[in-house]
């Protein structure tokens, strides 16, 4: 089984970037602790400052026969981008919606995700361990 784990803009930062609100790990540290939880996983990471390149990202991943769903925390586009949403909506594997911080506890136009309606399910404010909580759901909603 393969799971692509896609971190949109600003991710690349984690670690330096807020340590209050986003914590003192890296995305490095991050991906690196996923691989070491779910060894048989064949996990491939991208990360990108740009949202064409998101979209990229999940039409090849949904064109690879091994790769079976995608853990996305899409930053700030996913309050705002319709092209993220119709990508997602334009593919058959699942997406599981993933912020690090509780998007609910803070500003108000934080509020809104654009995609949360056609991803399979969104988990907000359990910081880094909400990425392996996302892999799980991936296991289980594919195991169903
Ligand atoms: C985030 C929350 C977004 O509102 C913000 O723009 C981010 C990170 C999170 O992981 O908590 O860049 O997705």
């Amino acid at each position: 089984n393969h799971i692509l784990v896609l971190n949109g803009p600003n991710l690349s930062r984690l670690g330096k970037r807020e340590p209050g609100v986003y914590g003192s790990r890296t995305l490095m540290d991050i991906n690196s602790s996923l691989a070491a939880v779910f060894p048989k996983i064949g996990f491939q990471f991208v990360q990108s400052e740009y949202e064409g390149k998101l979209i990229e990202a999940l039409f090849q991943a949904e064109d690879q026969p091994e790769m079976k769903g995608t853990v996305l925390n899409a930053g700030a586009l996913t309050h705002y981008s319709i092209a993220l949403r119709d990508a997602i909506k334009a593919i058959s594997k699942p997406v599981v919606e993933v912020h690090l911080s509780n998007i609910y506890a803070r500003e108000e136009f934080r509020r809104k995700s654009v995609i949360s309606e056609v991803c399979l399910g969104v988990i907000s404010g359990f910081g880094e361990e909400g990425y392996h909580f996302a892999v799980e759901a991936l296991l289980s909603n594919l195991s169903e």
